[in-house]
């Protein structure tokens, strides 16, 4: 299907939803410490979320049951807020989608609570890297390959793993829409093909593990973990490709 091409009013409508979305992930930074609980963030998102009269785009989205992502050390995605503690050394993902008028956006973090170890730090390093990658080869007349393969390079290049089963994707009226955005280059993916236009709006979102490709999920439902326990992170951002360089509008 071609993709839903967004004029710049509108771009500037998810724009101001993203502006939110980072405005809440920033407090969220800076609530973390040794001693919070996950569900204690989740708690804070709700509250500045209504401070500034938007909703999370997750909550009740097919059931799932929260308004943030918490994805703590081996955790890769979609981890529950609730009881657990966090601990100095740990790693903690924060995925947090908001709409905001009608308009929908979408940025994750990952970061250390106290002092991460050296493996973990050179992680966030190289994923964040890794997205930013994907941001940089989200121009006109690219592929969306040309994305999968910046994001998968960088990573590969050092010995790390992307996780396959989860991509990025368009967004905009809704929290997913077409296309989906590979971390991998997978030539067989029709949208794989697809020429980058002026307009676009995509969340890239890659999520790389330290040891392995491989997840497997929890008996909650949700909770996908790296399958030898190593750790995962993930960093997302929503972009608007544009005539020059794509537009990151999570900041
Ligand atoms: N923010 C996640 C994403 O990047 C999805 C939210 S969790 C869900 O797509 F439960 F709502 F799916
Ligand atoms: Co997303």
């Amino acid at each position: 299907m071609a993709p839903i091409l967004r004029s710049k009013e509108e771009r500037e409508k998810i724009r101001e939803t993203g502006h939110i979305v980072a405005e809440v992930l920033a407090e969220l930074r800076s609530s973390i410490a040794p001693g919070i609980t996950t569900g204690d963030i989740d708690t804070i998102a709700v509250e500045v979320l209504k401070r500034f009269g938007a909703t999370s785009s997750s909550l009740g989205y097919h059931g799932y049951p929260a308004s943030l992502c918490t994805s703590v050390n081996e955790e890769v995605v979609h981890g529950i807020p609730g009881k657990r503690v966090l601990r100095d050394g740990d790693i903690v993902t924060l995925d947090l989608a908001a709409s905001y008028k009608g308009w929908h956006a979408d940025s994750a973090v990952t970061v250390s609570v106290g002092s991460a170890s050296a493996d973990a730090r050179r992680l966030l390093k190289v994923t964040e890297e890794a997205l930013y990658r994907g941001i940089a080869a989200a121009r006109v007349g690219n592929r969306l390959l040309d994305i999968s393969r910046a994001v998968q390079q960088h990573v590969e290049k050092v010995g790390f793993f992307i996780v396959r089963h989860y991509s990025g994707h368009g967004i905009g009226r809704s929290m997913h829409e077409d296309p989906q955005i590979l971390n991998y280059v997978e030539t067989s993916d029709p949208d794989s093909m697809l020429r980058l236009k002026a307009g676009m709006v995509i969340a890239i979102e890659p999520m790389v593990i330290i040891g392995t490709e491989e997840t497997r999920d929890l008996e909650d439902g949700w909770t996908s973990v790296s399958a030898d326990g190593t750790y995962a992170a993930h960093f997302e951002h929503t972009i608007a490709v544009t005539e020059g360089d794509a537009e990151i509008l999570t900041l």
